[in-house]
């Protein structure tokens, strides 16, 4: 093959491309997607060589003791399961055995800056189906029984180590009564000690169960997938507030029943008729979808900042990056823009910079030109769905 130039890679792509392949094992993301999301477990040892974690076990229970985070403890005590949820207080931390127990803490992504550029690292998954990133502290012992998630997750090793047993049984059924979903007769398949930096790929409802062995700490990063129930409910529940359906029932050809009570079957097929005209587009679904992948959970809040005039806004972005707030999504579908569950249509000389922002997540210092963009990112920020980068 003839050499091409243009074809040449920096040693800094070629250094992206070998993090990006070690993450997967050697795989490329595309090897990955083809043969291994959503259809089966894949191990990659080492897949970030020296990766210790991003927080300590005591900064862990720290966020367990806040308000705004979700957090729970599950003990194993005598063959029981007994589960607490957070806040916790910080006595609890006082009070707890040595052994077989683990602290779990939801979303800290939410509030580990650190934890964006472990999630940069996965977005060859998109946005849309991200969910959290969770972290678990264990003594020896430690773990949340045998279970299934309904997700897909990347079972990502901080410090210590863990033990995992795997197993695509069918049988799923769960023991009745106990706090957690804990599988009733989980049979090892496969088994795999993990250590720092290690991975385990897991699909959605294949059944395992992780073991601390010795104290250790397990990231979790997790992507949902809305069930059809969900997306139907809330589709339905979104085109309930603009379907506009003219005309009103009505029966000129009424006849005598028998039974003034009975709903007759002429009433019936004229009200199903009614129905089978609802109608939606494309755009309609589009619309939804982005709005309701980008809507925060219900328990998230922002943090809007001490107001800031749009000209000291636009001088800002000079000299300083800004960055999607941890909490926030920003997705889109063409030039319509989905920011926390609010849409907007960005104009033509925005959407580079929109797209960039939604896909980096943030932007490098830029004087910006165009007005309408500044104006936006300025609404934005003072709504605190921005942040400028600490320099
Ligand atoms: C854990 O970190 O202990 C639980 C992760 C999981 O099994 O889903
Ligand atoms: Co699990």
């Amino acid at each position: 093959m003839r050499y091409d130039a243009a074809m040449k890679k920096t040693p800094s792509e070629t250094a992206v491309e070998n993090d990006e392949k070690q993450l997967l094992g050697g795989l490329t993301r595309e090897a990955f997607l083809q043969a291994y999301w959503q259809k089966k477990p894949l191990l990659v040892r080492g897949a970030i060589p020296g990766f210790e974690g991003l927080l300590s076990p005591e900064e862990l229970a720290g966020l367990a003791c806040e308000d705004e985070v979700q957090s729970r403890l599950v003990i194993h005590n005598k063959g029981q399961w007994i589960l607490e949820h957070g806040p916790l207080d910080e006595v609890r931390f006082g009070k707890l055995p040595e052994r077989d127990w683990t602290l779990l803490v939801q979303e800290v992504n939410h509030h580990l800056e650190e934890a964006e550029a472990l999630l940069e690292r996965f977005d060859f998954i998109p946005h849309a189906r991200l969910d959290d990133l969770m972290v678990s502290y264990a003594p020896d012992g430690g773990g949340v029984g045998p279970h299934f998630d309904s997700y897909d997750v990347f079972l990502l090793q901080g410090q210590g180590k863990r033990l995992w047993r795997v197993s695509q049984q069918e049988d799923l059924s769960l023991v009745e009564g106990a706090p957690l979903r804990i599988l009733s007769d989980f049979q090892t398949q496969q088994e795999y000690l993990l250590e720092a930096g290690d991975m385990l790929y897991l699909p959605p409802h294949v059944a395992h169960w992780g073991i601390a062995v010795g104290d250790c700490m397990t990231y979790s990063i997790g992507f949902r997938a809305p069930s059809a129930q969900e997306l139907t409910t809330q589709f339905l529940g979104y085109l309930q507030d603009r379907i506009e359906v003219p005309g009103m029932y009505g029966d000129p050809d009424l006849g005598l029943q028998p039974h003034p009570a009975e709903i007759g079957g002429s009433m019936i097929e004229r009200v199903s008729e009614m129905l089978d005209a609802i109608r939606w587009q494309q755009a309609d679904v589009t619309e939804f979808l982005g709005r309701y992948l980008s809507e925060p959970k219900a328990h998230v809040v922002f943090d809007p900042p001490r107001t800031m005039t749009l000209s000291t806004f636009q001088k800002r972005l000079q000299t300083s990056a800004i960055r999607l707030d941890s909490k926030s999504r920003l997705l889109f579908h063409g030039n319509r823009f989905f920011m926390n569950g609010e849409s907007v249509d960005a104009s033509e000389p925005e959407l580079a910079t929109l797209t960039e922002l939604a896909d980096r997540r943030s932007l490098p210092p830029c004087a910006f030109a165009d007005m309408v963009l500044v104006e936006r990112l300025h609404k934005w920020y003072l709504a605190g769905f921005l942040r400028f980068e600490r320099t």
